[in-house]
């Protein structure tokens, strides 16, 4: 089982696939944002990579990281990430502050769209 380190609130064994937004908030508990619903529209379920950072990544998040000019290294959309390593990540984008009234639209268990993958 890969082993998800999240700054500040800890490390947990995640079910190898898992998508990185859902363990996020079922596996750690965290109040990380995911308005779209994990879909790769809305960016708000960006986490910053302290270590384990994907090569791979799918079209639809290399095209919302262009689109929405996300350019800081390190960040990267959890619902377009499947654990499938040991990875630890900083939250930059959670409920609290947010004035958001909740965390997002329901997230599928499998990555979507159906991911195209490519390289960073
Ligand atoms: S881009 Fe919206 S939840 Fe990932």
């Amino acid at each position: 089982m890969p082993k998800l380190t999240v700054e500040n609130v800890g490390t947990f064994d995640v079910p190898a696939g898992k998508r990185l937004v859902q363990a996020l908030t079922q596996d750690a508990g965290t109040d990380q944002l995911h308005a779209c619903g994990g879909v790769s529209r809305c960016t708000t379920c960006r986490v910053e990579f302290i270590e384990g950072e994907p090569e791979k990544m799918t079209e639809a998040e290399k095209e919302t990281l262009r689109v929405r000019e996300v350019t800081e290294p390190g960040v990267r959309l959890s619902c377009q990430i499947a654990c499938d390593h040991d990875m630890s990540v900083r939250l930059i984008s959670r409920l609290e502050g947010s004035g958001r009234k909740d965390q997002g639209g329901a997230v599928a268990d499998e990555i979507q769209p159906a991911p195209q993958w490519t390289t960073k």
